[in-house]
């Protein structure tokens, strides 16, 4: 492609270093529909005749045909998808394909079609995301009234429900999507006619190119155009984030799955055995979203510092700049159609939460808010009083509610029977009514306006 000014051709090492197609191949789509856009607004301008515009149109159905059905052989003396598009184009249709190269540059070409990628990837990262969300909702549905421990520290706090609990990870999925779509808006803008760096002397209606590839409009620099990967980046850093809240979730199961806590039985469908334990069953799936989750947000950083102290405009450093983005996008794309199938299929063991959330004392703000509430106690007397409470039913080995009233008067004569109405687990949650907190009635709430908002039926 250069050759007119080279006596010699790259050796065999540069060709190795150089050579991008074993990954960017992934992009003939995007190139392909690039030059179909580019070369119709040539024909629009007169720049490029309409015989030869025909001629190149034609020729790109047929090397996008042979794209579909296996492949165009791949050279690594033709470096990277841009010129195996080209350079099979041109076997096809002859010299008029050298047409399509008018004023433009593989710089704003690569600019352009990877932006295309990432936008396609946003776009099928968000139904992913959108069904694992109706997946939890629908599983928060069914056990909206199942209690479990609320944990901090992972030491039991307060008696929460399933439901709340996995309608936590919808709230984040819901500012993922908001992440993901805040990136495409962002990045909207079409890159193509910024040529190598400074822009062209032909007359390019870059509008109409933009428009024409689903671009809200033209970006407005060609250095920065042709240097810019924030639109990667940005994709990146919702992935890491989105990654981060599936690796919580993962973790949760994991934990929840292991006989002490016998929360959650993965499905056979979702788990593995082992070759030598014959009663195991692993959590695999989880275990490998959450290093999954490691592995995106080493693409972020790989991609972060390739870009940190490149100077303006482009630096082949960028071409770098793809595999981060491909491995980022396909783990997190197998990650969120795993969690869904995981949580789809959990069993969850109801019994063993309930037994779990009633172990750990978990109403003791229950007893202190009845005392602030009935007995006109400050706070922090009713949190001492509670404390001896809950000390008492350790000694005795019970819980709060299983202790007689007459030895709650002995530590407190201010405590009354109407406490028995806020001490059990079903109460407790039952009053934690307060927007946004874990009563089934609240929660109920929350789901409805989930389900509205992802177009379930009720
Ligand atoms: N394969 C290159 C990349 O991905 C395309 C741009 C090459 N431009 C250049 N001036 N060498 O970055």
């Amino acid at each position: 492609m250069w050759g007119g000014r080279f006596a010699e051709g790259p050796s065999a090492l540069m060709r190795e270093i150089n050579a991008s197609i074993s990954f960017d191949k992934r992009l003939w789509r995007q190139d392909i529909a690039a030059s179909r856009a580019h070369v119709a607004m040539l024909a629009a301008r007169g720049i490029v005749g309409q015989a030869d515009t025909d001629a190149i149109e034609e020729g790109l159905d047929r090397v996008a045909d042979e794209y579909e059905s296996g492949g165009v052989p791949e050279d690594p003396a033709l470096e990277d998808i841009h010129m195996h598009v080209e350079h099979r184009l041109a076997e096809l249709i002859g010299p008029a394909a050298g047409r399509l190269h008018t004023a433009r540059s593989r710089n704003d070409q690569v600019a352009t079609d990877f932006r295309l990628w990432v936008r396609d990837a946003i776009d099928e990262i968000d139904l992913r995301l959108e069904a694992l969300q109706r997946t939890l909702v629908a599983t928060a549905e069914d056990h909206v009234d199942a209690v479990m421990p609320g944990f901090t520290h992972l030491q039991v706090a307060q008696p929460v429900t399933l439901g709340h609990h996995l309608m936590a990870y919808y709230e984040m999925l819901k500012r993922d999507r908001s992440r993901f779509a805040d990136a495409r808006t962002r990045m909207n803008e079409c890159p193509l006619g910024s040529a190598a760096l400074a822009g062209t002397s032909f007359p390019l209606d870059r509008e109409a190119v933009a428009l024409a590839l689903g671009f809200d409009r033209p970006t407005a620099n060609s250095l920065d155009s042709v240097s810019d990967r924030d639109f990667a980046l940005d994709y990146l850093m919702a992935a890491t984030q989105c990654a981060l809240h599936l690796s919580r979730l993962a973790e949760e199961f994991i934990l929840w799955a292991s006989q002490p806590f016998g929360f959650v039985a993965l499905s056979d469908a979702f788990s593995t055995g082992s070759s030598i334990m014959p009663q195991k069953r692993n959590p695999d799936a989880a275990e490998l979203v959450r290093g999954h989750s490691g592995r995106i947000l080493g693409a972020m950083t790989a991609l972060l510092v390739v870009m940190k102290g490149l100077p303006l405009a482009y630096s082949k450093d960028m071409q770098d700049d793809k595999e981060p983005v491909f491995e980022a996008h396909d783990l997190l794309n197998v990650s969120l159609a795993a969690m869904a199938g995981m949580v789809e299929t959990s069993t969850f063991n109801i019994d063993r939460m309930r037994a779990a959330a009633a172990a750990g004392h978990s109403t003791a703000t229950d007893l202190a808010d009845w005392l602030v509430r009935e007995a006109g106690l400050p706070f922090r007397e009713a949190h001492h009083v509670t404390g001896r409470v809950v000390r008492l039913a350790d000694e005795r080995g019970v819980g709060l509610w299983d202790l007689p009233l007459d030895s709650l008067r002995e530590i407190d004569g201010r405590i009354g029977a109407g406490v028995f109405d806020v001490l059990s687990l079903d109460a407790s949650v039952k009053s934690r009514t307060s927007f946004g907190g874990t009563a089934p009635a609240a929660v109920r709430k929350r789901i409805e306006a989930a389900r509205k908002a992802l177009g379930m039926k009720a």
